[in-house]
Protein backbone atom coordinates (compact mmCIF):
# COMPACT_ATOMS: atom_id res chain seq x y z
CA UNK A 1 0.00 0.00 0.00
CA UNK A 2 0.91 3.70 -0.69
CA UNK A 3 2.93 5.36 2.48
CA UNK A 4 0.55 7.80 1.87
CA UNK A 5 -0.75 8.30 5.59
CA UNK A 6 -3.81 9.04 4.81
CA UNK A 7 -4.69 5.79 3.73
CA UNK A 8 -2.64 3.87 6.90
CA UNK A 9 -5.53 1.82 9.14
CA UNK A 10 -4.13 2.38 12.11
CA UNK A 11 -1.85 5.36 13.46
CA UNK A 12 -1.47 7.19 16.98
CA UNK A 13 -1.60 11.19 16.42
CA UNK A 14 -1.68 13.43 19.08
CA UNK A 15 -1.95 10.98 21.96
CA UNK A 16 -4.89 9.04 20.60
CA UNK A 17 -5.87 6.47 17.77
CA UNK A 18 -6.20 7.62 14.55
CA UNK A 19 -8.56 4.67 12.53
CA UNK A 20 -9.31 4.53 8.99
CA UNK A 21 -12.91 3.68 8.69
CA UNK A 22 -12.76 0.30 7.02
CA UNK A 23 -16.79 0.16 7.06
CA UNK A 24 -17.11 2.62 3.92
CA UNK A 25 -14.31 1.92 2.21
CA UNK A 26 -13.23 2.41 -0.85
CA UNK A 27 -16.13 5.11 -1.38
CA UNK A 28 -15.61 7.20 1.53
CA UNK A 29 -11.83 7.80 3.07
CA UNK A 30 -12.51 8.63 6.57
CA UNK A 31 -11.18 8.41 9.85
CA UNK A 32 -12.50 7.77 13.65
CA UNK A 33 -10.27 9.25 16.29
CA UNK A 34 -10.18 6.99 19.53
CA UNK A 35 -9.83 8.66 22.74
CA UNK A 36 -10.39 5.77 25.29
CA UNK A 37 -10.28 1.85 25.91
CA UNK A 38 -14.15 2.14 25.61
CA UNK A 39 -14.50 3.72 22.29
CA UNK A 40 -11.36 1.67 20.90
CA UNK A 41 -13.06 -1.40 22.09
CA UNK A 42 -16.72 -0.24 20.08
CA UNK A 43 -14.18 0.46 16.85
CA UNK A 44 -13.23 -3.11 17.05
CA UNK A 45 -16.65 -4.61 17.65
CA UNK A 46 -18.18 -2.09 15.26
CA UNK A 47 -15.47 -3.15 12.03
CA UNK A 48 -13.92 0.44 12.01
CA UNK A 49 -10.66 -1.51 12.23
CA UNK A 50 -10.58 -5.23 11.82
CA UNK A 51 -8.31 -8.18 10.71
CA UNK A 52 -6.69 -10.14 13.13
CA UNK A 53 -3.09 -8.50 13.18
CA UNK A 54 -4.87 -4.82 13.39
CA UNK A 55 -7.06 -5.68 16.11
CA UNK A 56 -4.16 -6.59 18.33
CA UNK A 57 -2.28 -3.49 17.99
CA UNK A 58 -5.62 -1.59 18.16
CA UNK A 59 -6.32 -2.92 21.64
CA UNK A 60 -2.62 -2.19 22.61
CA UNK A 61 -3.06 1.32 21.79
CA UNK A 62 -6.42 1.56 24.13
CA UNK A 63 -4.25 0.31 26.95
CA UNK A 64 -2.01 2.97 26.10
CA UNK A 65 -5.16 5.73 26.57
CA UNK A 66 -6.69 3.72 29.11
CA UNK A 67 -3.52 3.61 31.45
CA UNK A 68 -3.30 8.01 30.74
CA UNK A 69 -6.70 8.30 31.85
CA UNK A 70 -6.51 6.13 35.02
CA UNK A 71 -3.35 6.83 36.07
CA UNK A 72 -4.65 10.44 36.09
CA UNK A 73 -7.42 9.59 37.95
CA UNK A 74 -5.11 8.01 40.74
CA UNK A 75 -1.41 7.42 40.46
CA UNK A 76 -1.59 4.64 43.49
CA UNK A 77 -4.52 2.82 41.92
CA UNK A 78 -4.12 2.59 38.26
CA UNK A 79 -3.35 -0.63 38.05
CA UNK A 80 -6.40 -2.33 39.25
CA UNK A 81 -8.53 -0.03 37.75
CA UNK A 82 -7.27 -0.78 34.27
CA UNK A 83 -8.53 -4.15 34.97
CA UNK A 84 -11.91 -2.73 33.68
CA UNK A 85 -10.31 -1.45 30.31
CA UNK A 86 -8.58 -4.42 29.90
CA UNK A 87 -11.65 -6.20 30.10
CA UNK A 88 -13.65 -3.91 27.98
CA UNK A 89 -10.99 -4.31 25.17
CA UNK A 90 -10.51 -8.50 25.59
CA UNK A 91 -14.36 -8.34 24.93
CA UNK A 92 -14.67 -6.31 21.99
CA UNK A 93 -14.43 -9.58 19.54
CA UNK A 94 -13.57 -13.09 20.52
CA UNK A 95 -11.71 -15.32 17.65
CA UNK A 96 -8.93 -13.26 16.39
CA UNK A 97 -6.01 -14.55 19.20
CA UNK A 98 -3.98 -11.45 18.09
CA UNK A 99 -6.40 -9.02 20.70
CA UNK A 100 -5.48 -11.19 23.40
CA UNK A 101 -1.85 -11.69 22.91
CA UNK A 102 -1.15 -7.96 22.31
CA UNK A 103 -3.18 -6.92 25.69
CA UNK A 104 -1.23 -10.26 27.70
CA UNK A 105 1.84 -8.42 26.31
CA UNK A 106 0.77 -4.95 27.59
CA UNK A 107 0.19 -6.77 30.94
CA UNK A 108 2.87 -7.76 31.44
CA UNK A 109 4.54 -4.36 31.02
CA UNK A 110 1.93 -3.00 33.23
CA UNK A 111 2.87 -6.03 35.68
CA UNK A 112 6.50 -4.89 35.63
CA UNK A 113 6.00 -0.67 35.45
CA UNK A 114 6.92 1.57 38.40
CA UNK A 115 6.26 5.26 37.84
CA UNK A 116 4.02 7.09 35.21
CA UNK A 117 2.91 3.90 32.88
CA UNK A 118 2.15 6.07 29.76
CA UNK A 119 5.51 6.30 27.66
CA UNK A 120 6.56 3.07 28.28
CA UNK A 121 3.24 1.47 27.52
CA UNK A 122 3.26 3.60 24.20
CA UNK A 123 6.45 1.95 23.55
CA UNK A 124 5.25 -1.15 23.57
CA UNK A 125 2.15 -0.60 21.93
CA UNK A 126 4.26 0.97 18.76
CA UNK A 127 6.86 -1.94 19.27
CA UNK A 128 4.14 -4.26 18.70
CA UNK A 129 3.06 -2.38 15.41
CA UNK A 130 6.29 -2.43 14.06
CA UNK A 131 7.15 -6.15 14.39
CA UNK A 132 3.95 -7.00 12.77
CA UNK A 133 4.70 -4.94 9.64
CA UNK A 134 8.27 -6.42 10.03
CA UNK A 135 6.61 -10.24 10.54
CA UNK A 136 4.61 -9.48 7.16
CA UNK A 137 7.54 -8.11 4.94
CA UNK A 138 9.20 -11.69 6.20
CA UNK A 139 6.17 -13.83 5.48
CA UNK A 140 5.85 -12.32 2.08
CA UNK A 141 9.39 -13.60 1.21
CA UNK A 142 8.72 -16.81 2.95
CA UNK A 143 5.33 -17.46 1.06
CA UNK A 144 6.33 -16.09 -2.19
CA UNK A 145 9.18 -18.63 -2.45
CA UNK A 146 6.69 -21.62 -2.33
CA UNK A 147 4.90 -20.02 -5.98
CA UNK A 148 6.33 -20.96 -9.14
CA UNK A 149 6.27 -18.36 -11.92
CA UNK A 150 3.39 -18.37 -13.79
CA UNK A 151 0.94 -18.65 -11.46
CA UNK A 152 -2.41 -17.59 -10.34
CA UNK A 153 -3.67 -17.43 -6.55
CA UNK A 154 -6.84 -16.53 -5.34
CA UNK A 155 -7.68 -15.02 -1.93
CA UNK A 156 -10.03 -14.78 0.58
CA UNK A 157 -11.45 -11.78 2.82
CA UNK A 158 -8.93 -9.23 3.45
CA UNK A 159 -5.42 -10.19 4.85
CA UNK A 160 -3.78 -6.72 4.17
CA UNK A 161 -2.06 -4.16 5.21
CA UNK A 162 -5.73 -2.72 6.33
CA UNK A 163 -6.17 -5.50 8.30
CA UNK A 164 -2.55 -5.67 9.92
CA UNK A 165 0.06 -3.10 10.85
CA UNK A 166 1.25 -3.15 6.94
CA UNK A 167 1.98 -4.90 4.15
CA UNK A 168 -0.41 -7.70 5.37
CA UNK A 169 -0.23 -11.69 5.81
CA UNK A 170 -2.19 -13.09 2.71
CA UNK A 171 -1.35 -9.96 0.71
CA UNK A 172 2.10 -9.63 2.25
CA UNK A 173 2.86 -12.97 -0.35
CA UNK A 174 0.96 -11.31 -2.81
CA UNK A 175 2.91 -8.56 -3.34
CA UNK A 176 6.06 -10.42 -2.83
CA UNK A 177 5.17 -12.71 -5.27
CA UNK A 178 4.19 -10.31 -7.60
CA UNK A 179 6.88 -7.94 -7.38
CA UNK A 180 9.17 -10.88 -8.40
CA UNK A 181 6.82 -11.65 -11.29
CA UNK A 182 5.38 -14.77 -10.32
CA UNK A 183 1.95 -13.82 -10.49
CA UNK A 184 -0.12 -14.04 -13.75
CA UNK A 185 -3.99 -13.06 -11.73
CA UNK A 186 -4.73 -12.55 -8.80
CA UNK A 187 -8.63 -13.47 -7.75
CA UNK A 188 -10.53 -12.17 -5.10
CA UNK A 189 -13.65 -13.14 -3.64
CA UNK A 190 -16.06 -11.03 -2.70
CA UNK A 191 -16.63 -11.94 1.13
CA UNK A 192 -20.03 -11.85 2.01
CA UNK A 193 -21.73 -9.81 3.99
CA UNK A 194 -19.00 -7.14 4.91
CA UNK A 195 -17.48 -7.50 1.51
CA UNK A 196 -14.05 -7.69 2.73
CA UNK A 197 -12.51 -9.22 -0.57
CA UNK A 198 -14.58 -6.04 -3.48
CA UNK A 199 -14.29 -3.88 -1.03
CA UNK A 200 -11.11 -3.63 0.64
CA UNK A 201 -8.83 -6.54 -1.21
CA UNK A 202 -9.24 -4.96 -4.64
CA UNK A 203 -8.96 -1.21 -3.20
CA UNK A 204 -5.08 -2.41 -1.76
CA UNK A 205 -4.07 -4.19 -4.59
CA UNK A 206 -4.88 -1.42 -7.04
CA UNK A 207 -3.47 1.09 -5.00
CA UNK A 208 -0.04 -0.70 -5.78
CA UNK A 209 -0.99 -1.34 -8.93
CA UNK A 210 -1.46 -4.99 -8.67
CA UNK A 211 -4.36 -6.14 -11.02
CA UNK A 212 -7.15 -8.08 -9.18
CA UNK A 213 -9.83 -9.81 -10.60
CA UNK A 214 -13.30 -10.26 -8.61
CA UNK A 215 -14.83 -13.36 -8.52
CA UNK A 216 -18.40 -14.64 -5.95
CA UNK A 217 -17.94 -16.63 -3.38
CA UNK A 218 -20.17 -19.10 -5.57
CA UNK A 219 -17.54 -19.11 -8.65
CA UNK A 220 -14.60 -20.88 -6.73
CA UNK A 221 -15.01 -24.25 -7.72
CA UNK A 222 -15.65 -23.38 -11.32
CA UNK A 223 -12.90 -21.16 -11.21
CA UNK A 224 -10.64 -24.45 -9.57
CA UNK A 225 -12.08 -26.52 -12.12
CA UNK A 226 -10.88 -24.82 -15.05
CA UNK A 227 -7.50 -24.66 -13.48
CA UNK A 228 -7.35 -20.88 -13.60
CA UNK A 229 -5.43 -20.70 -9.49
CA UNK A 230 -2.42 -22.81 -8.56
CA UNK A 231 -2.52 -21.32 -4.74
CA UNK A 232 -5.35 -19.99 -2.63
CA UNK A 233 -3.71 -17.84 0.09
CA UNK A 234 -5.40 -17.07 3.03
CA UNK A 235 -4.61 -14.93 6.52
CA UNK A 236 -5.87 -16.04 9.91
CA UNK A 237 -7.81 -14.91 13.10
CA UNK A 238 -6.15 -18.20 15.25
CA UNK A 239 -4.39 -21.12 14.75
CA UNK A 240 -4.63 -24.12 17.04
CA UNK A 241 -2.02 -26.09 18.25
CA UNK A 242 -2.77 -29.24 15.71
CA UNK A 243 -2.45 -26.45 12.87
CA UNK A 244 -6.10 -25.70 12.43
CA UNK A 245 -6.67 -22.48 11.20
CA UNK A 246 -9.83 -19.67 12.16
CA UNK A 247 -10.56 -17.93 9.36
CA UNK A 248 -13.07 -15.72 7.90
CA UNK A 249 -16.22 -17.58 6.72
CA UNK A 250 -15.96 -19.07 3.43
CA UNK A 251 -12.18 -20.43 4.07
CA UNK A 252 -13.21 -23.80 4.89
CA UNK A 253 -14.86 -24.21 1.16
CA UNK A 254 -12.13 -22.74 -0.53
CA UNK A 255 -9.54 -25.72 1.36
CA UNK A 256 -12.33 -28.26 0.52
CA UNK A 257 -12.44 -27.24 -3.14
CA UNK A 258 -8.85 -26.63 -3.27
CA UNK A 259 -8.08 -30.64 -2.71
CA UNK A 260 -10.75 -31.59 -4.63
CA UNK A 261 -8.91 -29.36 -7.32
CA UNK A 262 -5.13 -29.99 -6.93
CA UNK A 263 -4.54 -26.51 -6.11
CA UNK A 264 -2.77 -25.51 -3.04
CA UNK A 265 -3.84 -24.40 0.05
CA UNK A 266 -1.38 -21.68 2.33
CA UNK A 267 -2.15 -19.37 5.32
CA UNK A 268 -0.33 -16.88 6.02
CA UNK A 269 -0.42 -15.55 9.44
CA UNK A 270 2.28 -14.16 12.13
CA UNK A 271 3.24 -16.84 15.18
CA UNK A 272 0.71 -14.24 17.27
CA UNK A 273 -1.67 -15.54 15.53
CA UNK A 274 -0.84 -19.14 16.50
CA UNK A 275 -2.61 -20.34 20.02
CA UNK A 276 -0.28 -23.08 21.02
CA UNK A 277 -2.75 -22.71 24.36
CA UNK A 278 -6.01 -24.26 21.88
CA UNK A 279 -5.86 -27.79 21.15
CA UNK A 280 -7.47 -28.01 17.94
CA UNK A 281 -9.97 -25.90 15.93
CA UNK A 282 -13.15 -27.14 17.65
CA UNK A 283 -12.06 -25.24 20.76
CA UNK A 284 -11.59 -21.83 19.08
CA UNK A 285 -14.52 -19.98 20.01
CA UNK A 286 -16.39 -18.46 16.45
CA UNK A 287 -17.74 -15.71 16.32
CA UNK A 288 -21.91 -15.02 15.72
CA UNK A 289 -22.49 -12.02 14.58
CA UNK A 290 -26.56 -10.07 13.68
CA UNK A 291 -28.46 -12.02 11.47
CA UNK A 292 -28.97 -7.71 9.67
CA UNK A 293 -25.60 -8.58 8.21
CA UNK A 294 -26.64 -11.25 6.20
CA UNK A 295 -30.23 -10.01 5.40
CA UNK A 296 -29.52 -7.22 3.92
CA UNK A 297 -26.08 -5.90 1.65
CA UNK A 298 -25.62 -2.60 2.92
CA UNK A 299 -29.12 -0.98 3.65
CA UNK A 300 -30.54 -2.35 1.26
CA UNK A 301 -32.66 -5.45 2.51
CA UNK A 302 -32.35 -8.41 0.42
CA UNK A 303 -33.81 -11.40 1.96
CA UNK A 304 -37.58 -11.60 1.83
CA UNK A 305 -39.15 -10.13 5.01
CA UNK A 306 -39.46 -12.72 7.83
CA UNK A 307 -37.02 -15.06 6.46
CA UNK A 308 -33.94 -16.00 9.06
CA UNK A 309 -30.40 -16.22 9.04
CA UNK A 310 -27.05 -17.59 10.61
CA UNK A 311 -24.32 -15.64 10.88
CA UNK A 312 -21.15 -17.58 12.26
CA UNK A 313 -18.43 -15.17 10.53
CA UNK A 314 -15.23 -17.41 10.66
CA UNK A 315 -14.84 -21.02 10.33
CA UNK A 316 -11.74 -23.88 10.52
CA UNK A 317 -10.30 -25.47 8.49
CA UNK A 318 -8.87 -29.04 9.12
CA UNK A 319 -4.89 -28.42 9.51
CA UNK A 320 -4.78 -31.52 6.88
CA UNK A 321 -6.59 -29.50 4.45
CA UNK A 322 -3.41 -27.03 4.34
CA UNK A 323 0.06 -27.27 2.32
CA UNK A 324 1.50 -24.38 4.44
CA UNK A 325 1.42 -22.19 7.10
CA UNK A 326 3.33 -19.46 6.28
CA UNK A 327 5.10 -17.32 9.81
CA UNK A 328 7.75 -14.88 9.91
CA UNK A 329 9.63 -17.81 11.68
CA UNK A 330 9.64 -19.94 8.92
CA UNK A 331 7.36 -21.98 6.99
CA UNK A 332 5.71 -24.81 8.15
CA UNK A 333 4.66 -27.61 5.19
CA UNK A 334 1.64 -29.88 6.28
CA UNK A 335 1.43 -28.39 9.40
CA UNK A 336 0.72 -30.32 12.51
CA UNK A 337 1.66 -30.37 16.51
CA UNK A 338 4.77 -31.30 15.92
CA UNK A 339 5.63 -28.76 13.22
CA UNK A 340 4.31 -25.90 15.05
CA UNK A 341 5.76 -26.83 18.21
CA UNK A 342 9.25 -26.82 16.52
CA UNK A 343 8.72 -23.64 15.01
CA UNK A 344 8.14 -21.88 18.31
CA UNK A 345 11.44 -24.36 20.02
CA UNK A 346 14.01 -22.66 16.74
O1 LIG B 1 -14.10 -10.12 10.26
P1 LIG B 1 -12.75 -9.63 9.85
O2 LIG B 1 -12.76 -8.73 8.68
O3 LIG B 1 -11.98 -9.08 11.02
O4 LIG B 1 -11.99 -10.97 9.40
C1 LIG B 1 -10.66 -10.87 9.00
C2 LIG B 1 -10.12 -12.14 8.50
O5 LIG B 1 -10.78 -13.16 8.52
C3 LIG B 1 -8.70 -12.15 8.05
O6 LIG B 1 -8.51 -13.11 7.06
C4 LIG B 1 -7.79 -12.49 9.23
O7 LIG B 1 -8.04 -11.67 10.32
C5 LIG B 1 -6.36 -12.38 8.88
S1 LIG B 1 -5.88 -10.69 8.74
C6 LIG B 1 -4.26 -10.59 8.35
Amino acid sequence: MTNDNHNLAIQWLDEHLVLLDQRILPFEIKHLHCRTAAETALAITEMVVRGAPAIGISAAYGVVMAAQQRFAESAREWKSLIQQDMQTLAGSRPTAVNLFWALERMQKCIDALQGAPVNVLLEEAKAIHEEDIAANRKMGEFGASLIDPGSAVLTHCNAGALATGGYGTALGVIRSAYAQNKLTQVYADETRPWLQGARLTAWELLQDQIPVTMVVEGAAAWLMQQGKVQWVIVGSDRIAANGDVANKIGTYSLAVLARQHGVKFMVAAPTSTIDMNVAEGNDIPIETRATAEILSCGKTPIAAPGAGAWNPVFDVTPAAMVDAIVTERGIVTLPDHNGLQQLFAE
